[in-house]
């Protein structure tokens, strides 16, 4: 019995790790993600059945053990140094110059790697098995992060190879995206954001507990082997292909550069290139090729003479903060902006920048006057990351006490960050409630943009969402920068939002943290919208991804007279109040499976997906064979070149809407 379970077993260890190479590695799944977690599930209740066959390197292992209590210190094998910076061309060439001197020759190939912006880490293994992970710390000694590392999926626990003992070291990153739907979470839940994904791998990886780390989707991409603590092989471009062929993730935008022309023409390249990649990355790592040729050159205390790092310059800028404004959202919520004296920042003008918070502002010790550094990083919002210089009449900032827009009070609920104006008949909670309820993916009323908004509200024409229901086409015709055919459009919208679907009704709303993805969970769960609406607080949260404060949220919503109105108002609107799980409202698209990537020009990668998903096609993360069709938008990064090289079709914005019309 037990041998067979033992057969059975070490099968699907095997496959699975196969399975997590293809995907967490090489960015090509060969099967869904329902085959791999059902592979995943046997595995776990043999290892259940049998406790004795478990064993450290297997993939159910990864998260494993409970939170700790602090770090244990380690010694590194060798010292792990960091690298001299060039920080433009000059400086550049003065590193090469140094280097033929040294070596007396003209030339010599160089390795050039890309600079990812993560954190260092030493990983080892002896007998093919990871048994532990090390981050710099001062270079000699660090900390143990093993039970952490295991977590992060790109880093193979076991490797086939005749080595006894080996090491590798790279660097730990968090993608741009994983980073931007980290920080949105913790928007949601109230919780500081995180400057950079830098900063965010390196708390990730250093937190107690090693969910946490899980959770946040960490990646490992090696850069060195060495053996004994010191580096093998008779090339470096040698070993980086030995590391791929051992089954670790490697980044594949590096070339072997046969002299410095080549060195600098791959820099210039990447300069141009870097904010398509989907992670963040400072400069490029220069390497003089030959393990024979870095013997020779040697180290400093400090750092090798045989590398360099060449530093993009940053995207960052200092200016002044003339003024911080409140912006009032569709929550309610009070958000402080700061206005800028415009600065150039890599190419764009910037002379706004979110601050998020009360709490943000007090963090950065941030008055207005002063001199700030903002920084843009990928395509984000620009953001102010310090105070440069405090200016000498700093004045102070301070949330009002009245919303700016209605005047009426403003309430910072215990254990929130976000100040919010609870009127809910203020015009500017109205306005913004109005543009969502009316945008692409939710009830896709063309046309209703800020202009005519503003005119609805300020003109008392509208005064709550269900007003939208009473205008006729001409009083909209009758306004400023209408016609009648602007007009009957935006009739036509309100007429064909009555047959969209009761997730998106739901999310129209307004609910605070409930968008698009908990509105479809919500109604697949409690059906209708009376059902959801008549929900006890516990009872809401038997829902997936519904926790105490979604829950509370939605009852709190419910449970407002003047919400509970506007619902009765909808409802005779005719809108849509029942809910069929199975039932899409197309099907034009069923069957198929899309990726989306880039900015598209009018959706949000959300609104995509709704898109698709209501026409029955599904959308997953990342490319591989059986992906239908790539949608893509501007600085579409290495999805497209997969997409290209694996010939699946690539859509523009405006061929995904006519597929869905079809
Ligand atoms: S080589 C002795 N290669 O940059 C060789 N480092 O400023 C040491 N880094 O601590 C490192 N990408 O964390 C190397 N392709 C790459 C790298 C890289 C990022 C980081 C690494 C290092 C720091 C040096």
């Amino acid at each position: 019995m037990a041998s067979s379970a033992l057969i059975e077993i070490e099968h699907l260890r095997q496959s699975l790790r196969r399975h997590e190479h293809l995907y967490y590695v090489l960015d090509q799944p060969e099967i869904s993600d329902a085959s791999y977690d059902e592979m995943m599930r046997r595995l776990r209740d043999l290892e259940n059945q049998h406790p004795t066959l478990i064993t450290p390197d297997s993939p159910t292992n990864r998260v494993g053990g409970a939170p700790r209590e602090g770090f244990v210190q380690a010694a590194h094998s060798s010292a792990m140094l960091s690298l001299d910076n060039a920080l433009n061309e000059g400086e550049l060439r003065d590193f090469d110059r140094r280097v033929c001197e040294l070596l007396g020759r003209d030339d010599h190939p160089y390795t050039a790697e890309l600079k990812l912006d993560g954190l260092s880490l030493a990983v080892r293994f002896q007998d093919g098995l990871f048994f532990q992970a090390i981050t710099r710390g001062d270079g000699t000694i660090g900390e143990d992060v093993t039970t952490n590392a295991r977590t992060i999926r790109s880093l193979p626990l076991r490797v086939d190879t005749d080595l006894p003992r080996f090491e590798v070291r790279g660097e730990v990153i968090m993608s741009s995206r994983a980073f931007e739907r980290l920080n949105s979470e913790r928007d949601a839940q109230q919780l500081p954001r995180y400057a950079n994904p830098r900063n965010s791998a390196a708390g990730s990886l250093r937190v107690l507990d090693p969910a946490v780390t899980a959770a946040r989707q960490l990646d490992f991409y090696a850069y060195l082997l060495l053996i004994e603590g010191q580096p093998v092989l008779e090339s470096h471009w040698a070993s980086l292909d030995r590391l791929v062929s051992m089954g670790f993730k490697v980044n594949p935008n590096r070339r072997l550069c046969g002299n410095f022309d080549d060195l600098t023409a791959f820099i210039a390249d990447w300069d141009l290139r870097r904010q398509q990649l989907p992670y963040e990355i400072d400069g490029v790592v220069a390497k003089v090729d030959s393990l024979e040729q870095q013997r020779q050159l040697g180290w400093t205390a400090k750092a090798p003479r045989w590398a360099i790092a060449f530093k993009y310059p940053a995207r960052q800028a200092e200016t002044e903060l003339e003024n911080i404004e409140v912006q009032v959202g569709r929550t309610g919520a009070l958000t402080p902006v700061a206005h800028l004296k415009p600065v150039l920042v890599a190419g764009v003008t910037v002379s706004r920048a979110t601050l998020h918070n009360e709490d943000e502002i007090e963090r950065l010790g941030l008055a207005i006057g002063d001199t700030v550094m903002i920084e843009r990083s990928g395509d984000v919002i620009p953001k102010v990351v310090r105070v440069v210089q405090q200016a000498p009449g700093r004045r102070f900032f301070h949330m009002p006490v009245q919303c700016p827009v209605c005047g009426e009070p403003v309430v910072r609920a215990e254990g929130e960050v976000a100040s919010r104006c609870i009127n809910p008949d203020c015009p500017a909670r109205l306005k913004e409630s109005i543009l969502h309820f009316a945008s692409r993916g939710v009830m896709d009323i063309d046309g209703m943009g800020e202009a005519l908004v503003d005119q609805l509200v300020d003109r008392g024409l509208v005064r709550s969402i269900a007003d939208l229901y009473g205008l006729t086409a001409e009083q909209l015709a009758g306004l400023e920068r209408m016609g009648a055919k602007s007009a009957e459009r935006i009739m036509t919208g309100f007429a064909a939002s009555h047959e969209k679907s009761l997730p998106r009704l739901l999310n129209g709303l307004g609910i605070a943290f409930v968008g698009a993805r908990t509105a479809q969970i919500l109604a697949d769960t409690f059906g209708g919208l009376d059902a959801i609406a008549q929900t006890p607080l516990e009872a809401l949260q038997t829902a997936d991804e519904v926790g105490p404060k979604v829950a509370q949220s939605i009852r709190s919503y419910f449970d407002s007279p003047h919400n509970r109105q506007l619902v009765e108002r909808l409802r005779r609107a005719g809108l849509r109040f029942s809910h069929e799980k199975a039932a899409k409202t197309g099907s034009s698209l069923a069957g198929l499976t899309f990726v989306i990537t880039g900015t598209l020009p009018s959706l949000t990668r959300e609104q995509a997906q709704v898109l698709i998903e209501d026409a029955g096609g599904k959308v997953t993360d990342s490319v591989s064979k059986k992906t239908n069709y790539l949608v893509a938008g501007l600085e579409a990064g290495s999805k497209l070149t997969k997409a290209q090289s694996l010939g699946v079709p690539v859509l523009s914005e405006e061929q995904l809407r006519k597929m869905t019309l079809a």
